[in-house]
Order: structure tokens, then C-alpha cells, then sequence
């Protein structure tokens, strides 16, 4: 429950290949900037896919629960999706991660 964010921002490499979260800034998925208490599928400049927009519809927020679980296997969280990661399996590395998004958070 309570990540280390200077860890997590050596976890965040991973991430950077496809995300920026320090600008608002799509690449290949969507800015992470402000996702912890977003809405699932929130950034209107980004082509999310029906998974993630399902997602959404269901009221789905990006909290430290639902980050663990869709971090820890995206396709199974969210069948369909076009985040082609293949999760993170140790659950230090996604609290760590976690509390490192937090920090670009409200
Ligand atoms: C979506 C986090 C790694 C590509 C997302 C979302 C989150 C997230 C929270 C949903 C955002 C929203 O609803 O606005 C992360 C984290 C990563 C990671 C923390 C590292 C641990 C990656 C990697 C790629 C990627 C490596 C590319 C290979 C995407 C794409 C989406 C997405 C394409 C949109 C998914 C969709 O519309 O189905 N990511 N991600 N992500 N991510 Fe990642």
C-alpha cells in the first residue's frame, strides 16, 4: 500500500516507451500525467480502444487497487486492450510504481 516513488520511477522505465507522464503528452499510449483519480479511458486527444472505453463506460478509476490489478496483467484486466505489456509481477514494483504516478497526481 505504501510504494517507495524513487523506486518506482526506476520501474517507470518500462513505461516510457510508450508513456510520458511528467507533460501532458500522448506517444504511444495515452499521458499518465494526473491518472491516479482519472477515469479510466479520460484524455480526450487519445484513441483509447473499445476495451479501455468499456472500461470507462463502467466507471472504472485509476486508483491504487485498480492500478495493481491492471498493471499485474493488462489483458486480463481489461481484455482487448492495445497496451501490449506484458505486466508487472512482483507487487513491490507496482505499489512503487504507483506511489511514483502519484506524485504527478492531484
Ligand atoms: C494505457 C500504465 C506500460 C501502452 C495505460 C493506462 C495506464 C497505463 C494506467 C490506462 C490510461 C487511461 O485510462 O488513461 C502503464 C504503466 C506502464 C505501462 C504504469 C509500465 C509499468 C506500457 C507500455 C506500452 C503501453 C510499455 C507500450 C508497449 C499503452 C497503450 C494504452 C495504455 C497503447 C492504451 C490502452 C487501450 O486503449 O487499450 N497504460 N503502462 N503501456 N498503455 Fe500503458
Amino acid at each position: 500500500e505504501h510504494g517507495n516513488p524513487d523506486k518506482g520511477k526506476k520501474v517507470f522505465r518500462k513505461c516510457q516507451a510508450c508513456h510520458v507522464v511528467e507533460q501532458q503528452k500522448n506517444r504511444i499510449g495515452p499521458y499518465l500525467a494526473g491518472v491516479v483519480g482519472r477515469h479510466a479511458a479520460a484524455v480526450e486527444s487519445y484513441n483509447y480502444s473499445n476495451a479501455m472505453k468499456k472500461l470507462g463506460e463502467e466507471d472504472v478509476v485509476w486508483d491504487e487497487e485498480t492500478l495493481s490489478e491492471y498493471l499485474k496483467n493488462p489483458r486480463k484486466f481489461a481484455p482487448g486492450t492495445k497496451m501490449i505489456f506484458p505486466g508487472l509481477k512482483k507487487e513491490d514494483d507496482r505499489e512503487d510504481v504507483i506511489a511514483y504516478l502519484k506524485e504527478f497526481s492531484e
